[in-house]
Formats: structure tokens, C-alpha cells, sequence
């Protein structure tokens, strides 16, 4: 067995050579024979010359090879009070059929297809039919409010939108079909049509020219066969929070996303053909991307799609059923959700009543994970927890302890250490290294691996200065942290105003856009202050135009109001208060790290470059109305 060092060596010094060996474990129509072309780095090509197709590496091959009849996908839905399997080759006859109505409606390889769907089984469907026919999916969670469904269509023009009648939410049905009429309404781009799935839970009203029913086209369907593909064509879109109000576009390619997910399943998680994988996320998120569909399915592996929470659907003993029901042996969820069940019961009572033995490692991403929850995890499910640090863009672990490689020590705080093909370093403004323990940038050398985005969607001048401007020959990650001198890795904090509210990535930047809409705001500012269960949660600060003298709370709800219409409850925007004037820097720039202390009443100074030091006492008192800044002890 090869040491996680040998390993981490080994994809640095020639990572051509080891990820063209890694690519053998995957189906190719025509293999490669190059590695990486890195004449145009910083874009992203790997495995130029393979062909490939993703559907035919997730679903055909493990027909073929004798698993037809093992459980592919088991959707489990509290919220609906239902289950249901799908077998192998009852997914692949799915998705075929399906692939068969996009072809029918015009769908060609290339174009767009947005999926706007809860997690339902024919969010899958949709997903893998896309990539057997070379169409490129752009999923958008279904969190999201109209106004950012207009803005992805705007950005990526779909030819169709394919969506349901509703998301279930505990104690809301979220009716889809206004959103999606006026997403089409607002955006510029025009979509040519929809494909509804109707939910016994409410119907989609069904506009004639407009809209097809799920069940009567895949009734008259053709299967439509798996379409080799250029290992480099887009297999999606996802869009990500960036410092601005427009998202970011994440195009993956097709042959990076298959090698590199495939070999994460046993190098990272250590499952294997026929192991039952859990990732309690959405579809809507990277993770859902790549651990509820792709990574698990291209293993062969039975994927659990869960469509509740992890309390109150119908209480916080809901995930260890779901890992005795379906015999989970790997959980990947976000540590919010383990607060979230801490919180309901401290002292895991509920998991007296459940049968955990198939459960062998419990991993949580998506925001930093605190040493609390971490141990509590660790003392309550007796089995390794393991943190690991990934990003949209990356589409997987940067950093983790591979437990199919090498299981290396836990040490709280930290997601361990850089996965193979990253070579993480951190750097200071100037680029230069930081030595061991000392914060700077976190960044990538390049080259990215395979499976790590190859551009922005028509954007690539944003691409090249977002990522790869401030730090010449590196990918800058946005986030802030050191490593320690056994090489592991702390992610502290991010560089940007992205701000990460329940494991979801927002923008403040955009939130501040949606703020600034109002007639009465003439100023505003959105941070991330911190929150014992999201992790952190955006506060809003707004200067009133002069004059104005309508009363706050109507202006302050109002706001609350335009933020869920225009971004979406995703956003959970609830706290905004109104100031006179906000803490500026004499160049005029707002003090948001200042601000973000005093919000979170940990230790500050008095910033040297601060114009009017009064305005703070100001700004203290309207955060504690806010139950913010709360006064020492
Ligand atoms: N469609 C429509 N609305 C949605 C939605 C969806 N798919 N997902 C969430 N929302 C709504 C919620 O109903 C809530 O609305 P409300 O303001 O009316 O209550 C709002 O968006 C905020 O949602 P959320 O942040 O998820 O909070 P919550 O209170 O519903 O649940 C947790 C809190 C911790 C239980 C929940 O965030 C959770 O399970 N997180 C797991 C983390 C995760 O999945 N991360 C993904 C990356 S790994
Ligand atoms: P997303 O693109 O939505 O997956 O969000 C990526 C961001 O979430 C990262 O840039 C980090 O800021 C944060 N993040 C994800 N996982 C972790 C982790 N394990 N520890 C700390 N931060 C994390």
C-alpha cells in the first residue's frame, strides 16, 4: 500500500503521467494519450484527445458489467412520506427516455438545459440525460428566488427549462410555476420551452405552447443512446456566489469530472462497488453534483437522495434512520446540520433507538467546521469525522485525510491535508510564501487537477482575473488560513464578501444590490456576522435617503421582504438595521471587518484609517437592537 505521502509526491512531480494512469479506471470511447495541455493555462485541459461520455460511465457500464438489478438511487422524502429505488437499468431505461424527449424537443449536443427541480428522482433523470446527449445542465437550487433563475438565463441561454410542480418545504409547499413564469418574464433571453413534472402535492398549470407534461412525453419517447463526447466539452454549468452580484458560471468538463470524482469515491471516501454513499445535500450545490449523482454512481456505488431536514422532518433522529433504513456506510453533510441536531438533542438520546453499525465514516464540508461539532459527532457516532475543504470550483476535496489512501490523524480545526494534484500553499500579498502557522491567501499551484473548472460560461477575461491575476502561476481560492508544520491545512476565513450562511454560499455583494433597490436606501452594507447554527448569518445596515420619514420597521421589513424576492429564502435575510452614516476608511471604503467584530463582539481596534470614530458607538447600538454586539460580561 502506497503511503499518502508517496501518493501526494507522486501527482506533484509528474501529473500528467498520474492522472493518465488514474484515467484507465473509467470508460472511454477513445482513450487518451495526453495528460494536460497546459499551452493555454490558465484554462484547464486535460485529456484533450479522449472521448468520453459521463451518463454512459455513471449508468450503461455498470449495466453491462452485472450490477442492472442493485439499487442505483433510493430517494428517501420525509417530507412527501414516501420512498421509492431505482435499479441500475431501471435509471438507465429513465434516462435514456428522457434523453429521447430532449432530442424530441430540439435538444442537440451543446446546448443549454436548466434544471430547476427539488430532489426527485427526475432531477437525477434530467441531470444524467443531459450528459448522454452532450446537453450541458445548469441545475439552480430551488431556494433560489426568480429574480437569479432570470440572471443564469440570461447568462447561459437554456433552450429549456426543465422543472416540477413543487418543493416541499416543512410546513410550505414551494409552488414552482410562478417562479419559473416570471424568471422567463424578467429575463432577456428567451427559453423555448418546459418539461414538468407533476407532484401529486399541486399541479403546474400547463400553458399550451409553453409547457410539456414529464409523464405524457416519456409515455411517447424514444431511448436515445449515449453520444461520445470530447473529454473538454462542458458537461455543466453551476453557478457560485462571487464578490459581485452576478454569479459565477463553473463550467466542468466532461472527462476530468468522471476521472477525478471516480477515483475520490475510493481514494478519499474509501467506498466501493456496492457501498450504500450518502451525501445529505442538494442537487442544487457542488456536492449534490458530485456526491449525490456523479461520484457515487460512477463507483457503482447505491446513491440515498433525501429530500427533508435533518430535524423536524419529522425530528433530529431523521439521519440515523435514513443510515439504518438504507444502511449508509459513508454520510456527507454540511456541519450546520449537525448543529442543527445537537441543538434538538445535546446528549443524542435519539441514537439510542437506531442500529448505526453500517456507518464507517461520517465527512462534512462546506464551511468551516468547528472543534464543538466535530468532537460531538466524533462522541456520539464513534466513528471517524472526517472535515474536508472543497469549492464550486473545484467540484472536490482540496484538502482532506484520504481514508482509501491513508487514514492520517484528525486534528479539529483543520481538513488535513492537500489532497493529490493539489499542491496548496499560502502566500503573503506580495507572493511570497508564509512560513508554517502564519496566515495568508490560500492558493493553488498550477496545474488544477483534472475535474477542477476549465472556465467561466462566457466570461473568461472574469475567469483569468478572479483566479489567477493576484498570484501569478497560482489559483487564488478566496479563502484565507495557514499550514502548520505537519503540512495541515487551516481555512479560517474568506478573502472576498462572500459569505457562507448554513453550509450555502451567498454574496453580500448581491444582497447590497438588492438592498440598494429600495426608493428610501441611499447607502447600504451587508456582512456576515456569526451564528451558533448557520455558521453565519448577513446583517444589513442601510442609510436612508435625507429627508425620508416613513417609519424604520415599515422600510426595515420591507427590505427583509425585497431580499427573499430578489435572491431567495436561501438567502435567510432577517437582520437590517437603519444607521445615519456607516465606518469608512478616508478613501471612502466601509470598515466591514470592524464591523463584522463589533457585530460579533469579539476584541477590536480602533482602525487608524477610520475618518469619524464617533460613527461607531452609532453603529454598536443599532446592532444590539439587532441582538448583535453584545455588551462583555
Ligand atoms: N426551496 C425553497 N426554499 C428553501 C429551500 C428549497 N430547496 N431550501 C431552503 N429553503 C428555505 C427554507 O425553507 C428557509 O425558509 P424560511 O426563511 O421561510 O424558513 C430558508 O430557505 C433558509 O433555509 P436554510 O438556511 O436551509 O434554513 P432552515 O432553517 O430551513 O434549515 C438547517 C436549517 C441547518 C436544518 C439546514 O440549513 C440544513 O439542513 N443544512 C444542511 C446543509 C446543507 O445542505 N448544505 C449544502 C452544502 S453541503
Ligand atoms: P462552495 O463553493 O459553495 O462549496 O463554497 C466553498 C467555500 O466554502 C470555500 O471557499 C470555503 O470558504 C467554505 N468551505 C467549504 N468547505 C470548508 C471546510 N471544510 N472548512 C472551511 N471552509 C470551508
Amino acid at each position: 500500500m502506497t503511503t499518502y505521502q508517496e501518493e501526494f509526491q507522486r501527482s506533484l512531480d509528474d501529473p500528467a503521467a498520474y492522472w493518465l494512469e488514474r484515467a484507465k479506471d473509467v470508460h472511454w470511447s477513445t482513450p487518451p494519450s495526453q495528460g494536460i495541455d497546459s499551452s493555454r493555462s490558465p484554462l484547464n485541459t486535460w485529456f484533450a484527445d479522449g472521448e468520453i461520455n459521463a451518463c454512459y460511465n455513471a449508468l450503461d457500464v455498470h449495466v453491462e458489467n452485472g450490477r442492472g438489478d442493485q439499487p442505483a438511487l433510493i430517494h428517501d422524502s420525509p417530507v412527501s412520506s414516501s420512498q421509492s429505488t431505482l435499479s441500475y437499468r431501471e435509471l438507465l431505461d429513465q434516462v435514456a427516455l428522457f434523453a429521447g424527449v430532449l432530442k424530441a424537443s430540439g435538444i442537440d449536443r451543446g446546448d443549454r438545459v436548466m434544471v430547476y427541480m427539488p430532489m426527485i428522482p427526475q432531477a437525477v433523470i434530467a441531470i444524467l440525460a443531459c450528459a448522454r446527449i452532450g446537453a450541458v445542465h445548469t441545475v439552480v437550487f430551488g431556494g433560489f428566488a426568480a429574480k437569479e433563475l432570470a440572471i443564469r438565463i440570461d447568462d447561459c441561454s437554456p433552450k429549456v427549462i426543465v422543472s416540477a410542480s413543487c418543493g416541499i418545504e416543512p410546513g410550505r409547499i414551494v409552488e414552482y410555476e410562478p417562479l419559473v413564469a416570471e424568471a422567463m418574464q424578467l429575463a432577456s433571453n428567451k427559453v423555448d420551452s418546459c418539461i414538468v413534472f407533476q407532484r401529486s402535492q399541486c399541479q403546474w398549470p400547463i400553458v399550451e405552447g409553453r409547457d410539456q407534461d414529464w409523464d405524457t412525453s416519456m409515455a411517447s419517447a424514444t431511448p436515445s443512446d449515449c453520444v461520445p463526447l470530447r473529454s473538454t466539452e462542458p458537461l455543466y454549468i453551476l453557478y457560485t456566489s462571487g464578490t459581485t452580484g452576478s454569479p459565477k458560471g463553473v463550467v466542468k468538463d466532461i472527462g476530468g469530472t468522471v476521472v477525478s470524482l471516480k477515483w475520490t469515491m475510493s481514494s478519499i471516501y474509501n467506498v466501493k462497488p456496492g457501498d450504500v454513499y450518502w451525501a445529505a445535500s442538494d442537487i442544487g450545490w457542488v456536492v449534490g453534483h458530485s456526491y449525490i449523482i456523479y461520484g457515487p454512481l460512477f463507483q457503482g456505488c447505491t446513491t440515498v437522495m433525501y429530500e427533508g431536514k435533518p430535524v423536524g422532518t419529522p425530528d433530529a433522529g431523521a439521519f440515523w434512520r435514513v443510515i439504518e433504513q438504507h444502511k449508509v456506510k459513508v454520510l456527507f453533510t454540511a456541519p450546520t446540520a449537525f448543529r442543527a441536531i445537537k441543538r434538538v438533542d445535546p446528549n443524542g438520546e435519539m441514537l439510542k433507538d437506531y442500529d448505526l453499525s453500517s456507518l464507517q465514516a461520517l465527512y462534512l464540508a462546506g464551511e468551516r467546521c468547528d472543534p464543538d461539532t466535530l468532537q460531538w459527532a466524533q462522541d456520539k457516532l464513534k466513528v471517524p469525522v472526517i472535515d474536508h475543504w472543497w469549492q464550486t470550483e473545484t467540484g472536490y476535496a482540496i484538502c482532506a485525510n484520504c481514508q482509501g489512501i491513508e487514514a492520517l490523524p484528525i486534528i479539529a480545526g483543520s481538513p488535513s491535508v492537500a489532497v493529490p494534484g493539489y499542491d496548496v500553499q499560502v502566500l503573503n500579498s506580495e507572493a511570497e510564501r508564509m512560513p508554517a502557522g502564519e496566515i495568508g491567501s490560500i492558493v493553488v499551484k498550477l496545474p488544477l487537477p483534472p475535474g477542477t473548472f476549465i472556465n467561466l460560461w462566457g466570461a473568461e477575461d472574469r475567469f483569468k482575473s478572479a483566479y489567477f491575476e493576484r498570484f501569478p502561476g497560482y489559483y487564488e481560492t478566496g479563502d484565507a488560513g495557514f499550514i502548520d508544520e505537519n503540512g495541515y491545512v487551516f481555512v479560517m476565513a474568506r478573502t472576498d464578501d462572500v459569505i457562507n450562511v448554513a453550509g450555502h454560499r451567498l454574496s453580500t455583494g448581491a444582497m447590497e444590490e438588492a438592498l440598494s433597490n429600495h426608493p428610501d436606501v441611499a447607502e447600504c452594507a451587508v456582512m456576515g456576522v456569526h451564528d451558533e447554527l448557520k455558521g453565519q448569518l448577513p446583517v444589513g445596515l442601510v442609510i436612508l435617503n435625507d429627508g425620508c420619514t416613513r417609519p424604520h420597521e415599515d422600510i426595515t421589513a420591507e427590505l427583509i421582504k425585497q431580499v427573499r424576492n430578489s435572491i431567495g429564502p436561501v438567502a435567510a435575510f432577517k437582520l437590517v438595521a437603519v444607521v445615519d452614516k456607516l465606518p469608512k476608511t478616508r478613501s471612502g471604503k466601509i470598515l466591514r471587518g470592524t464591523l463584522r467584530s463589533i457585530a460579533d463582539s469579539t476584541d477590536w481596534k480602533m482602525p487608524a484609517t477610520i475618518e469619524d470614530p464617533t460613527v461607531l458607538e452609532d453603529i454598536t447600538q443599532s446592532l444590539r437592537s439587532l441582538g448583535l454586539a453584545r455588551e462583555p460580561a
